[in-house]
């Protein structure tokens, strides 16, 4: 409820009644023993008696990150690989996904204008695969701490005449915390001082042994420059995809997660989301993190405006109150009234959390100085 009697607070504190009652009316408020307290006042109680409280909120029950998912085998339907390129500063991450884009865009496509929307599908023997933009390793940190689990496979260039550096093993550390598989992209083998096996062997510190070395890691050499070995990349992801099977159920409510957002001058907030389970559609009602939308536009990656987006399809949406931030679960709801409220619910949760965290910091400061 986020009050207390004064009584309450007494015992919380450890003091009698009329103690609280004299502070208060020191700190300029006349309370009898049954008046309520807010937050503020409990812990400005507290600082003067020289306690320490945390104030914990509450958990909320609609908090749907950790809402169990219940999918029966039967829904499960196959879905395309999510795959981030990870790899240290100039060994060609960018090179390579553009290659791989233009590469790969499917004929009526070729020439088209590409939306960034922070990422984008290929195609490759009628099968897709879904390419996160490589975000900065902080930004896939970042995600991580809060829990978005959005890649399946992660791609690690390595430029083969410049090997194994800090920010390639920061990456590899990366992708084995979160449990991915990698498959090394060896880079800029068109170069003259280019040694694959060089990257190989410093890799195999790392733990990354390739097949023919009697390992288990997949390396691939390619040129993103002259675009050599691509397909041979691509149908290695497809192969990763085969063995680990990735799954949804296309046939519900959507949910997903927040790969970046912006406020857009004509538009208004712009969030690009991967839809992870179920199905977008035009219309519906959702919240993304702490704000409440309903779905205006959707468009994909080459810019296309879609009716419905399912799972692994990355798209740009309009239609938001506010801008979500990065990494931010996304979920449709039933009706537009339970999105809001849902919204509501948690922009107020988080005020509330901010505000003790402040109170709390004012407290310490104001401890320090006496
Ligand atoms: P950051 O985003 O800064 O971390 O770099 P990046 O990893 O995205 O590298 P980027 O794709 O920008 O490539 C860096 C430089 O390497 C550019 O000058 C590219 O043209 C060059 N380059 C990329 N791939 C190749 C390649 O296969 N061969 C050659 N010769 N040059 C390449
Ligand atoms: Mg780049």
């Amino acid at each position: 409820r986020g009050t207390m009697t004064v009584a309450e607070t007494a015992k919380l504190l450890h003091k009698d009644a009329s103690e609280v009652i004299k502070k208060l009316i020191m700190l300029g408020v006349m309370a009898t023993i049954n008046q309520e307290l807010d937050l503020e006042t409990i812990q400005l109680l507290a600082g003067d008696f020289g306690v320490e409280v945390e104030i914990k909120i509450p958990v909320e029950d609609d908090r749907f990150e950790t809402l169990e998912e219940t999918d029966e085998e039967a829904d499960l339907k196959e879905r395309p690989p999510v795959v981030t390129i990870m790899g240290h500063v100039d060994h060609g991450k960018t090179t390579l996904l553009d290659a791989i884009r233009s590469t790969n865009v499917t004929g009526g496509e070729a020439g088209g204008i590409t939306q960034h929307i922070g990422a984008y599908q290929v195609e490759i023997n009628n099968k897709k695969i879904s390419f996160l933009d490589t975000p900065g390793h902080e930004a896939f940190t970042a995600m991580r701490a809060r829990g978005a689990q959005v890649t399946d496979i992660t791609i690690i260039v390595v430029a083969a005449d410049d090997g194994v550096m800090p920010q390639t093993v920061e990456a590899v550390n990366h992708a084995k915390a979160a449990n991915l598989p990698i498959i090394v992209a060896v880079n800029k083998i068109d170069k003259p001082g280019a040694d694959p096996d060089r990257v190989k062997q410093e890799l195999t510190e790392y733990g990354l042994v390739p097949e023919e070395w009697g390992g288990d890691t997949i390396f691939v050499n390619v040129s993103a420059k002259q675009r050599m070995g691509l397909e041979g990349l691509l149908e290695m992801i497809l192969l990763v995809a085969e063995v680990n099977d990735y799954r949804a159920n296309p046939d519900k409510r959507a949910r997903g997660t927040v790969i970046e957002a912006e406020l857009d001058k004509g538009r208004g907030p712009v969030a690009r989301i991967l839809v992870q389970h179920g199905t977008l559609k035009v219309g519906d009602a959702f919240v993304a993190g702490n704000c409440f939308g309903r779905v205006r536009a959707m468009v994909n990656d080459k810019g296309r405006r879609l009716k419905e987006a399912g799972p692994s399809t990355p798209v740009e949406i309009t239609g938001l109150t506010e801008v979500p931030q990065a990494g931010d679960p996304f979920m449709v709801f039933e009706d537009e009234r339970k999105a809001r409220s849902i919204a509501d619910k948690r922009s107020i949760t988080q005020r509330e959390s901010d505000m003790g965290a402040n109170t709390r910091v004012t407290l310490d400061d104001l401890f320090k100085h006496i």
